[in-house]
């Protein structure tokens, strides 16, 4: 089989690194790539949005599956547009990709079905939006501020009061900080509580659940600093206790499923749960129609199941007629991030000390990395590796992360030094 992978980044190493231990993989493009994943497939240089080039890559390398890694090319539609051109793609469709794509679309949908929510208000124009934070908002109670559409994770904005809010409205509804993304606003209710991750396999009307995962979004320790697309993450997280997964199993799931068929959306593919617990209850923050990057570089490493039988599968809506299996271990991955990183950051320095790493101590996902002529790999990103480490539980996963980090080295290398740490602070409260 022949695969195609769109993406570039850990999350998509991860996912290339699982598929090519199935034994019905042949070969594995990827679009664009980056150093780690060009020793395991071939790099092609089509840019993801480039739906016509790829569809014409695929059709004339007889490519069986595309994969695709990132939310942007899901909401612009690549999905209906392989499938048009009979083309075999795994993915939500556009409207499925609205999940992702539009915060109103999906609090509407959560209302509608009955899925435990952040109670909101959504605004398509600033004056209405003003109006409400003036006259129906207590001048001191917190409130968090959504532009409506994608904005590379930056579009939140937590408020600790009215004025704060806004000045949000103003950035995102005025000064358009976030482009067409702004056109639409939603005020939410600031929940309280942890944070967990619940990423699902979906056909359409079956679904299966994998470990949950929980993500360190801050740049510094102790969650402190700002935000960033992640700077590891582990699996599986003890604060999505079997309680709150059969809740997850038996209500919201079915929930879910049930409003896509209703709403007539296909829907194949991962839909990524972002929940708040507060109190044992989980409340869903957003949803995501694709894998998470930390997240990933944590739960491929646990499944035992050949990703491309599930594939396949969900591609064909027959998820019920597989088990998917996964490790009983605990995983942690730890992001190096480039110096300056999630603000300004220089690129090109030189990564040494990857070739000392064995990958039973920890797995090395690239993400902003680039082979030079001379095959030294040089930072090209603001994440730049993500060593993941695997052991019976999660303490000594931490340790074993933590014991490789040293052997690599590139100038102004920065990595939060307490990843993992509230899951043994939950474990023995
Ligand atoms: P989102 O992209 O909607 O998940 O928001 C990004 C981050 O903002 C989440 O991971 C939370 O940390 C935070 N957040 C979003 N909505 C809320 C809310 N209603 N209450 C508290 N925190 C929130
Ligand atoms: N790590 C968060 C995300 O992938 O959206």
């Amino acid at each position: 089989m022949k695969f195609l992978v769109i993406g570039n980044g850990g999350r998509e190493h991860a996912i290339i690194w699982k598929l090519a231990q199935s034994p019905k993989v042949e070969k594995i493009y990827c679009t664009l790539g980056n150093a780690g994943i060009s020793n395991q497939a071939e790099i092609i240089n089509i840019k993801v949005d480039d739906f016509d080039g790829l569809v014409k890559f695929a059709t004339e390398n007889k490519i069986d599956y595309t994969f695709v890694g990132p939310e942007v090319p899901l909401a612009l539609g690549i999905v209906d547009i392989f499938n048009a051109n009979g083309l075999k793609i795994f993915g939500p469709s556009k409207r499925g990709a609205l999940l992702e794509a539009s915060k109103s679309f999906a609090k509407d949908f959560m209302q509608k079905y009955n899925i435990p929510t952040a109670q909101y208000h959504t605004f398509k124009d600033f004056n209405s939006a003003k109006n409400f934070l003036e006259t129906s908002w207590p001048e001191n109670k917190k409130i968090v501020v959504k532009a409506d559409g994608l904005a590379a994770g930056k579009g939140v904005i937590m408020c600790q009061n009215r004025q704060e809010a806004l000045l949000a409205l103003k950035e995102i509804m005025q000064d358009k900080s976030f482009g067409t993304a702004g056109n639409t606003i939603i005020f939410e209710e600031w929940l309280e509580g942890q944070e967990t991750s619940v990423l699902v396999f979906v056909d359409g009307k079956h679904f299966s659940i994998m470990p949950p995962a929980q993500d360190h979004k801050r740049v510094g320790d102790g969650d402190t600093g700002l935000n960033t697309g992640g700077m590891g993450a582990y699996a599986p997280a003890p604060i999505a206790t079997q309680e709150l997964l059969n809740k997850v199993k038996q209500e919201i799931m079915p929930n879910i499923i049930n409003g896509l068929h209703k709403e007539n959306i296909d829907y194949k593919g991962i839909l990524y749960i972002g929940f708040m617990v507060d109190n044992g209850n989980p409340y869903v923050l957003e949803f995501n129609c694709r894998f998470g990057d930390p997240e990933t570089q944590v739960i491929l490493p646990l499944l035992e199941t050949d990703l491309v039988d599930i594939v396949e599968n969900v591609i064909a809506g027959t998820l019920d007629k597989i088990e998917i299996k996964w490790s009983k271990k605990s995983a942690v991955c730890v992001v190096l991030a480039s110096g300056g990183y999630p603000e300004e950051y220089e690129k090109n320095i030189k990564i040494y000390g990857l070739d000392t790493i064995k990958e039973n101590k920890a797995i090395v996902f690239h993400a902003g990395t680039k082979k030079d002529e001379t095959g030294n790999i040089l930072t090209s990103g603001g994440r730049v590796l993500v060593l993941t480490s695997m052991a019976d539980d999660i303490k000594s996963a931490i340790d074993k992360v933590y014991s490789v980090i040293p052997k690599v080295k590139f100038d102004k290398m920065h990595y939060r030094k307490d990843i993992a740490q509230r899951a043994l602070k939950w474990i023995t409260k």
